[in-house]
Protein backbone atom coordinates (compact mmCIF):
# COMPACT_ATOMS: atom_id res chain seq x y z
CA UNK A 1 0.00 0.00 0.00
CA UNK A 2 1.12 3.44 -0.78
CA UNK A 3 2.39 5.35 2.47
CA UNK A 4 -0.15 8.13 2.04
CA UNK A 5 -2.76 5.41 2.57
CA UNK A 6 -1.40 5.42 6.47
CA UNK A 7 -2.52 8.43 8.44
CA UNK A 8 -0.42 9.65 11.46
CA UNK A 9 -2.77 12.26 14.17
CA UNK A 10 -1.69 13.35 17.82
CA UNK A 11 -4.98 12.46 19.47
CA UNK A 12 -3.55 13.48 23.33
CA UNK A 13 -0.26 14.44 24.58
CA UNK A 14 2.40 11.90 23.62
CA UNK A 15 -0.26 9.54 21.78
CA UNK A 16 -0.67 9.35 17.97
CA UNK A 17 -3.00 7.41 16.41
CA UNK A 18 -1.90 5.50 13.33
CA UNK A 19 -4.89 4.54 10.91
CA UNK A 20 -5.23 2.92 7.26
CA UNK A 21 -8.66 2.26 5.65
CA UNK A 22 -8.94 -1.48 4.86
CA UNK A 23 -11.76 -1.60 2.24
CA UNK A 24 -12.39 -5.64 2.03
CA UNK A 25 -13.03 -5.31 6.05
CA UNK A 26 -15.04 -1.84 5.81
CA UNK A 27 -13.23 -0.71 8.74
CA UNK A 28 -9.68 1.06 9.63
CA UNK A 29 -6.80 -0.57 11.73
CA UNK A 30 -5.46 1.77 14.27
CA UNK A 31 -2.28 1.35 15.95
CA UNK A 32 -1.44 3.48 18.53
CA UNK A 33 2.04 5.02 19.11
CA UNK A 34 2.74 6.38 23.13
CA UNK A 35 6.27 8.69 22.23
CA UNK A 36 7.87 8.51 25.70
CA UNK A 37 11.00 7.81 27.06
CA UNK A 38 10.25 3.95 26.34
CA UNK A 39 8.41 4.46 23.43
CA UNK A 40 5.19 1.78 22.94
CA UNK A 41 3.16 0.73 20.17
CA UNK A 42 -0.32 -1.02 20.78
CA UNK A 43 -1.00 -2.97 18.39
CA UNK A 44 1.45 -3.46 14.92
CA UNK A 45 -0.94 -3.83 12.05
CA UNK A 46 -1.13 -6.63 9.74
CA UNK A 47 2.08 -8.37 8.35
CA UNK A 48 1.33 -6.50 4.76
CA UNK A 49 0.77 -3.37 6.51
CA UNK A 50 4.12 -3.42 8.11
CA UNK A 51 6.09 -1.22 5.87
CA UNK A 52 3.03 1.51 6.39
CA UNK A 53 2.94 1.28 9.71
CA UNK A 54 6.90 1.35 10.72
CA UNK A 55 6.69 4.79 8.38
CA UNK A 56 4.26 6.23 10.24
CA UNK A 57 6.13 5.23 13.68
CA UNK A 58 9.27 7.14 11.79
CA UNK A 59 7.48 10.47 11.27
CA UNK A 60 7.02 10.50 15.10
CA UNK A 61 10.43 8.56 16.24
CA UNK A 62 13.16 6.55 15.04
CA UNK A 63 11.35 3.35 15.38
CA UNK A 64 14.94 0.87 16.24
CA UNK A 65 14.08 2.84 19.52
CA UNK A 66 10.88 1.64 20.51
CA UNK A 67 10.98 -0.13 23.54
CA UNK A 68 7.44 -2.23 23.76
CA UNK A 69 5.95 -3.60 20.88
CA UNK A 70 2.07 -4.39 22.88
CA UNK A 71 -0.17 -6.71 21.85
CA UNK A 72 -3.42 -7.16 23.32
CA UNK A 73 -4.64 -10.76 21.94
CA UNK A 74 -2.82 -13.01 19.74
CA UNK A 75 -4.45 -11.97 16.40
CA UNK A 76 -3.18 -10.31 12.86
CA UNK A 77 -4.01 -7.25 13.19
CA UNK A 78 -2.64 -7.05 16.52
CA UNK A 79 0.66 -8.49 16.00
CA UNK A 80 0.85 -9.51 12.62
CA UNK A 81 4.07 -6.75 12.42
CA UNK A 82 5.98 -8.45 15.59
CA UNK A 83 8.48 -10.06 13.64
CA UNK A 84 9.44 -6.82 12.21
CA UNK A 85 9.13 -4.58 14.91
CA UNK A 86 11.13 -6.98 16.90
CA UNK A 87 14.03 -6.73 14.15
CA UNK A 88 14.09 -2.90 13.61
CA UNK A 89 14.17 -2.34 17.75
CA UNK A 90 16.68 -4.79 18.63
CA UNK A 91 16.67 -3.48 22.37
CA UNK A 92 12.90 -3.72 22.02
CA UNK A 93 10.37 -6.20 23.93
CA UNK A 94 6.67 -7.86 23.26
CA UNK A 95 4.58 -6.93 25.23
CA UNK A 96 1.29 -9.07 26.04
CA UNK A 97 -1.40 -10.72 28.56
CA UNK A 98 0.25 -13.55 30.96
CA UNK A 99 -2.03 -15.69 28.83
CA UNK A 100 -0.68 -14.34 25.53
CA UNK A 101 3.17 -14.49 26.79
CA UNK A 102 2.68 -18.07 28.49
CA UNK A 103 0.59 -19.80 25.72
CA UNK A 104 0.65 -18.16 22.31
CA UNK A 105 4.66 -16.10 22.52
CA UNK A 106 5.93 -19.40 23.75
CA UNK A 107 4.31 -21.55 21.96
CA UNK A 108 5.53 -20.23 18.83
CA UNK A 109 8.96 -20.59 20.00
CA UNK A 110 9.08 -16.62 20.86
CA UNK A 111 11.01 -17.12 24.83
CA UNK A 112 13.37 -14.35 24.63
CA UNK A 113 12.47 -10.53 24.67
CA UNK A 114 9.27 -10.73 26.06
CA UNK A 115 6.89 -10.00 28.95
CA UNK A 116 3.39 -11.11 30.51
CA UNK A 117 1.36 -8.41 32.13
CA UNK A 118 -1.01 -9.44 34.91
CA UNK A 119 -4.26 -8.05 36.34
CA UNK A 120 -3.16 -4.56 37.46
CA UNK A 121 0.61 -4.68 36.67
CA UNK A 122 2.13 -0.97 35.65
CA UNK A 123 4.60 -0.75 33.00
CA UNK A 124 5.93 2.44 33.06
CA UNK A 125 7.23 4.79 29.86
CA UNK A 126 8.69 7.62 31.39
CA UNK A 127 5.79 10.23 31.89
CA UNK A 128 3.56 7.99 30.75
CA UNK A 129 2.19 5.03 33.16
CA UNK A 130 0.52 1.64 31.73
CA UNK A 131 -1.64 -0.16 33.42
CA UNK A 132 -2.97 -3.55 32.54
CA UNK A 133 -6.43 -4.93 32.63
CA UNK A 134 -6.92 -8.69 32.04
CA UNK A 135 -9.93 -8.79 30.04
CA UNK A 136 -10.39 -12.95 29.09
CA UNK A 137 -13.37 -13.67 26.01
CA UNK A 138 -13.30 -10.00 24.81
CA UNK A 139 -12.78 -11.37 22.29
CA UNK A 140 -10.20 -13.96 22.58
CA UNK A 141 -9.28 -15.62 26.49
CA UNK A 142 -5.99 -14.12 26.37
CA UNK A 143 -7.66 -10.49 25.43
CA UNK A 144 -6.79 -7.41 27.49
CA UNK A 145 -6.63 -4.14 27.85
CA UNK A 146 -4.56 -0.97 28.90
CA UNK A 147 -4.99 1.87 30.44
CA UNK A 148 -2.37 5.05 29.87
CA UNK A 149 -2.97 6.43 33.87
CA UNK A 150 -1.37 9.81 32.64
CA UNK A 151 -3.76 11.28 30.27
CA UNK A 152 -6.67 8.98 31.29
CA UNK A 153 -6.87 6.64 28.08
CA UNK A 154 -8.16 3.44 27.11
CA UNK A 155 -6.72 1.42 24.73
CA UNK A 156 -10.02 -1.42 24.16
CA UNK A 157 -8.41 -2.90 21.43
CA UNK A 158 -12.14 -4.59 19.66
CA UNK A 159 -13.89 -3.36 22.41
CA UNK A 160 -16.16 0.16 20.81
CA UNK A 161 -15.89 -0.26 17.50
CA UNK A 162 -16.90 1.51 14.82
CA UNK A 163 -17.29 1.00 11.22
CA UNK A 164 -16.45 2.74 7.96
CA UNK A 165 -13.52 5.28 7.31
CA UNK A 166 -13.77 7.04 10.33
CA UNK A 167 -11.47 10.37 11.13
CA UNK A 168 -9.33 10.77 14.30
CA UNK A 169 -11.69 11.55 16.71
CA UNK A 170 -15.72 10.68 16.43
CA UNK A 171 -18.01 12.45 18.09
CA UNK A 172 -21.43 11.24 16.93
CA UNK A 173 -22.91 8.24 18.94
CA UNK A 174 -21.82 5.38 16.36
CA UNK A 175 -23.22 2.59 19.02
CA UNK A 176 -26.27 1.32 16.45
CA UNK A 177 -23.12 0.64 13.59
CA UNK A 178 -20.96 -1.16 16.63
CA UNK A 179 -23.77 -3.78 17.32
CA UNK A 180 -25.12 -4.20 13.68
CA UNK A 181 -20.73 -4.85 12.91
CA UNK A 182 -21.01 -7.20 15.96
CA UNK A 183 -23.61 -8.92 15.06
CA UNK A 184 -22.05 -9.52 11.27
CA UNK A 185 -18.31 -10.35 12.29
CA UNK A 186 -19.84 -12.97 14.96
CA UNK A 187 -15.83 -11.60 17.30
CA UNK A 188 -18.23 -12.08 20.55
CA UNK A 189 -19.13 -15.88 22.14
CA UNK A 190 -21.18 -14.44 24.27
CA UNK A 191 -22.12 -11.00 25.98
CA UNK A 192 -21.31 -11.67 29.42
CA UNK A 193 -17.68 -11.08 29.64
CA UNK A 194 -18.07 -7.83 27.39
CA UNK A 195 -20.78 -6.73 29.93
CA UNK A 196 -18.54 -7.42 33.11
CA UNK A 197 -15.73 -4.95 31.39
CA UNK A 198 -17.84 -2.84 30.30
CA UNK A 199 -19.03 -2.62 34.43
CA UNK A 200 -15.48 -2.38 35.47
CA UNK A 201 -14.62 0.72 32.59
CA UNK A 202 -17.68 2.83 33.40
CA UNK A 203 -15.84 2.99 37.23
CA UNK A 204 -12.56 3.79 36.00
CA UNK A 205 -10.97 7.23 35.79
CA UNK A 206 -11.02 7.58 31.91
CA UNK A 207 -11.17 10.71 29.65
CA UNK A 208 -10.53 8.85 26.19
CA UNK A 209 -11.22 5.76 24.33
CA UNK A 210 -8.85 4.90 21.22
CA UNK A 211 -10.44 1.75 19.72
CA UNK A 212 -8.61 -0.44 17.27
CA UNK A 213 -11.27 0.13 14.46
CA UNK A 214 -12.87 3.42 13.98
CA UNK A 215 -11.90 6.73 16.03
CA UNK A 216 -11.32 7.66 19.30
CA UNK A 217 -13.68 9.42 21.61
CA UNK A 218 -13.89 11.25 24.56
CA UNK A 219 -15.37 9.88 28.00
CA UNK A 220 -19.13 11.34 27.55
CA UNK A 221 -19.79 9.41 24.43
CA UNK A 222 -18.99 6.35 26.96
CA UNK A 223 -22.67 6.03 28.05
CA UNK A 224 -24.38 5.17 24.88
CA UNK A 225 -21.54 2.74 23.89
CA UNK A 226 -22.20 0.99 27.55
CA UNK A 227 -25.46 1.06 27.45
CA UNK A 228 -25.86 -0.36 23.98
CA UNK A 229 -24.08 -3.03 24.95
CA UNK A 230 -26.07 -3.80 28.15
CA UNK A 231 -29.48 -3.73 26.78
CA UNK A 232 -28.87 -5.79 23.22
CA UNK A 233 -27.64 -8.72 22.29
CA UNK A 234 -25.09 -9.01 20.14
CA UNK A 235 -22.83 -12.47 20.32
CA UNK A 236 -22.13 -14.87 17.75
CA UNK A 237 -25.33 -16.29 15.89
CA UNK A 238 -24.25 -17.87 12.97
CA UNK A 239 -22.44 -15.32 11.37
CA UNK A 240 -19.10 -15.08 10.90
CA UNK A 241 -17.11 -11.88 9.01
CA UNK A 242 -20.89 -11.18 7.16
CA UNK A 243 -20.80 -14.96 5.83
CA UNK A 244 -23.34 -17.84 7.18
CA UNK A 245 -22.12 -20.51 8.74
CA UNK A 246 -24.77 -22.33 10.52
CA UNK A 247 -28.05 -21.51 11.34
CA UNK A 248 -28.77 -20.68 14.57
CA UNK A 249 -30.74 -22.90 16.89
CA UNK A 250 -33.78 -21.70 18.05
CA UNK A 251 -34.17 -20.18 21.31
FE1 LIG B 1 -9.21 -8.98 17.57
FE1 LIG C 1 -8.78 -5.82 15.87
Amino acid sequence: MAATDTRVDEIVHGIYRISTWQEPYGITFNQFLVDDERPALIHTGMHHLYENVHGAVAQVLDPAKLSYIILLHWEGDENGGMEGFMRAAPQSELVGSCLSIQLNASGFGLTERVRGFCDGEILDLGQHKLRFLETPHVHHWDSMMVIDETTGSLFPSDLFIQPADQPPVVTEDLSRPMLDLYRAAGIFAHEFPIRHVVDRLEKSELEWIHPMHGGSFRRGELPSYARALRENEFAYHGMLLGREVAKAAPM
